[in-house]
């Protein structure tokens, strides 16, 4: 955890992807080092809860994460487990960052309703379920990336 280099990893959730097919979990990469911000890690997962819970332990307790970006798994296909496979290993809800991710999105398009993410904080690493095509994660990112220092450093114990 640095104040002054927040860190980041990226758990790409899907039955079908590879690394080289990630083009979300790529731009998101993109994006971090576009804020001066640093991605220490970035996997590829399946759409399986226990894999996807494993993946956020590890990004926060070992790899000691400020920020776990999941992509993909968080609609409504019976295979999208994301959001539940945060809720299990995670203690806190962040209601107003899946909020501002929606609101925002909902101003591009209709489908932006149909996002079950959730955003949720394990101690003091926040876990944010991102959608899994790259334009979407795109537009979600952009939703919330100006609130993300202030939010780090409150988990840091810093005040207003
Ligand atoms: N948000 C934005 N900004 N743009 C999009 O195209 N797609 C929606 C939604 N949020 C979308 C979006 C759709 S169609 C789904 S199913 C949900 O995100 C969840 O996506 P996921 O299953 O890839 O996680």
């Amino acid at each position: 955890m640095s104040l002054e280099k927040p860190t980041f990893s990226i758990i790409t959730c899907s039955d079908t992807r590879d690394m080289s097919r990630d083009t979300a979990g790529a731009a998101l990469e993109s994006l971090i080092a576009e804020q001066g911000w640093e991605c220490v890690s970035h996997v590829v997962v399946k759409d399986e809860a226990p894999q996807i819970s494993a993946a956020i332990v590890e990004a926060c307790d070992t790899l000691d994460c400020d920020v776990v970006l999941t992509c993909g798994g968080s609609g409504l296909s019976l295979r999208d487990v994301t959001p539940e496979a945060t809720q299990a290993v995670c203690e806190r809800n962040v209601p107003g960052i899946a909020e501002a991710m929606r609101a925002h999105s909902m101003a591009i398009t209709p489908f932006a309703m149909l996002s079950r993410a959730l955003c949720m904080q394990r101690g003091r690493h926040l876990v944010i379920n991102l959608p899994g095509s790259e334009k979407a994660a795109r537009e979600n990112w952009e939703g919330i990336v100006a609130a993300l220092p202030h939010a780090i450093k409150m988990m840091a114990g810093g005040g207003h």
